[in-house]
C-alpha cells in the first residue's frame, strides 16, 4: 500500500463492513507474563458463486482451533471477518481495511485467484503473514512467491496436470477446453494441457468465460460442432453445478466424456444429482479416503456444521492445523517472523488428505486422487499422482 493508499484508509470512518470484531488500538502486550489477544483476519466469499467455499472453510477452520481450545501458542484470538465477493477490484482495498484499518496481525484467505493477488500485493507492502486456504493462482507459487505467504490449499496446477493423463488413459486424443477467463481457468486448462499434449493429444479450442458468467449455452453448442473426444473443465461453486446441469440438459453427456480437477463435484455432488454421474476427476481429496483421521474429521464436521465436509472444508481444516502449530512454535510471537518462516516451511501437516509437507515455494506437496462418482457419491478410484509438487522454480525465498 501507497503511503497515499494507507492515509486513506486510516482516515475513513468505519462504514458498514460487516466485521465481526470492533476496530481499536490493540496493544500487543498488556502486563507482564499477559499477551494481547492475536487479531486474525479472514478475507472470504461469503456471498455470490463461491459463498459455500467460504462458509465450509470458515466453520472447519474454527472447528480445528477449537480443537486447539481457541489458544494461538497460547495467546487468545479474535477473527475478524470479510466477505470479498470474489471480486478481485475490491481485492485491494478489502485486504487493507484488515491489515491497516482493523490492525490484523495477519491474513487468511481466499477462494478466488485474482483476489488472492490482489491480497499478496496489500501483504507484502505491509509485511505481514497470507496464509492462502484454496486460492491456486499459480504465479504465487512461482514469480510471486514470497517468504510470508504459504499456502495450505492447491496450485492450481496441481489437481489439473494428471487429469490429462487420465483422458490419455481412457483414450481419448482430442479435447476441448471450457473455464472463465481468470487466473485460476488459466492455470488449470495449461495443467490439463501439459499432460495432455506431451502424450500426443490435441486440444481442439479453447472456450473462455468472464468470471462469474454461467450463459454455457454458446460454449456447449461450439462443443457440440466440434465434437472432441472429451471436454476439460475448471468450474467450482454454484457456477459448477449450472454448468453440469446445462452439460447434461445439452445432450453432451452423453456423448462426449467430461473432465475437470475435483472442484466440479466437490460441495454440489447432491444438488447435481444425475448430472453428475460417471463424471471422473483429480483432486488433492476424495471423500472415502479410509483413514481414521478422515473418518472422524467428516463425523465432526458434519456435527459441527450439519452439512457434508468436501475439499474446501478440508483446507480450511488444515489451516487451522497449520496456525496451531506455527505459532505454537514462537509461543504466538509473530513478531519472531524468521523463526515462524522456518517452523511453517519444515510442517508437516497430517490432514484428512493424508499427510503433506510443504515445498520451497510454501506450496502443499501432495497426492492427487483419481475419484469417479457413483450413485450419488464420490468414489475413490485410487492416486492418479503420488506426492505431486508445482513444477514452480521462480521462487527466492529471503
Ligand atoms: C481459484 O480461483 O483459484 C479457485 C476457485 C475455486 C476453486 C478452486 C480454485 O474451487
Amino acid at each position: 500500500m501507497t503511503a497515499r493508499t494507507r492515509r486513506r484508509f486510516l482516515g475513513q470512518a468505519g462504514a458498514g463492513l460487516g466485521l465481526a470484531a470492533a476496530a481499536g488500538f490493540v496493544p500487543t502486550r498488556f502486563a507482564i507474563g499477559q499477551k494481547a489477544k492475536l487479531k486474525i483476519g479472514l478475507m472470504l466469499p461469503y456471498t455470490g458463486t463461491f459463498a459455500a467455499l467460504g462458509h465450509n472453510i470458515t466453520d472447519a477452520m474454527a472447528m480445528r482451533l477449537a480443537e486447539a481450545g481457541n489458544k494461538l501458542g497460547g495467546r487468545e484470538f479474535d477473527i475478524v471477518k470479510l466477505d470479498d465477493e470474489s471480486a478481485p477490484p475490491k481485492g485491494k482495498d478489502n485486504a487493507a481495511r484488515l491489515l491497516v484499518r482493523e490492525k490484523c496481525d495477519l491474513l487468511v484467505g481466499t477462494v478466488h485467484s485474482g483476489v488472492v493477488l490482489a491480497m499478496a500485493q496489500v501483504a507484502k507492502e505491509e509485511d505481514k503473514f497470507l496464509v492462502i486456504p484454496n486460492a491456486g493462482a499459480v504465479d504465487l507459487t512461482r514469480k510471486g512467491c514470497m517468504p510470508k505467504l504459504f499456502r495450505t490449499s492447491f496450485s492450481n496446477w496441481q489437481p489439473a496436470f494428471p487429469c490429462g493423463d487420465v483422458a490419455l488413459k481412457d483414450g481419448h486424443k482430442t479435447a476441448v477446453i471450457m473455464t472463465w477467463n481468470y487466473p485460476a481457468g488459466h492455470d488449470s486448462a495449461q495443467g490439463f494441457k501439459d499432460s495432455f499434449t506431451k502424450g500426443g493429444g490435441k486440444i481442439a479450442k479453447e472456450i473462455l468465460l468472464d468470471f462469474p458468467n454461467v450463459e454455457f449455452q454458446a460454449g456447449l453448442t461450439e462443443i457440440a460442432a466440434l465434437k472432441p473426444d472429451c471436454v476439460y473443465v475448471f468450474f467450482a461453486g454454484a457456477g459448477a453445478l449450472k454448468f453440469m446441469k446445462d452439460y447434461e440438459a445439452a445432450g453432451l453427456k452423453a456423448k462426449i466424456t467430461l473432465y475437470g480437477p475435483g472442484f466440479l463435484t466437490d460441495g454440489v455432488l447432491k444438488a447435481a444429482g444425475g448430472a453428475a454421474e460417471g463424471i471422473k476427476t483429480t483432486l488433492h481429496y476424495a471423500d472415502d479416503l479410509d483413514t481414521p483421521i478422515n473418518k472422524k474429521f467428516r463425523a465432526d464436521f458434519k456435527k459441527h456444521s450439519t452439512r457434508d465436509a468436501d475439499v474446501y472444508a478440508v483446507q480450511g481444516y488444515d489451516t487451522g492445523t497449520f496456525l496451531v502449530q506455527g505459532l505454537a512454535a514462537v509461543q504466538g510471537d509473530l513478531a519472531a517472523d524468521k523463526a515462524l518462516i522456518k517452523s511453517w516451511e519444515a510442517s508437516k501437516i497430517e490432514s484428512p488428505r493424508g499427510t503433506f509437507t510443504l515445498s520451497k515455494s510454501h506450496d502443499p506437496i501432495q497426492d492427487i486422487y483419481l475419484r469417479q462418482v457413483y450413485s450419488g457419491e464420490e468414489k475413490l478410484l485410487g492416486v492418479a499422482h503420488k506426492a505431486l509438487a508445482d513444477p514452480g522454480t521462480g521462487c527466492k525465498m529471503a
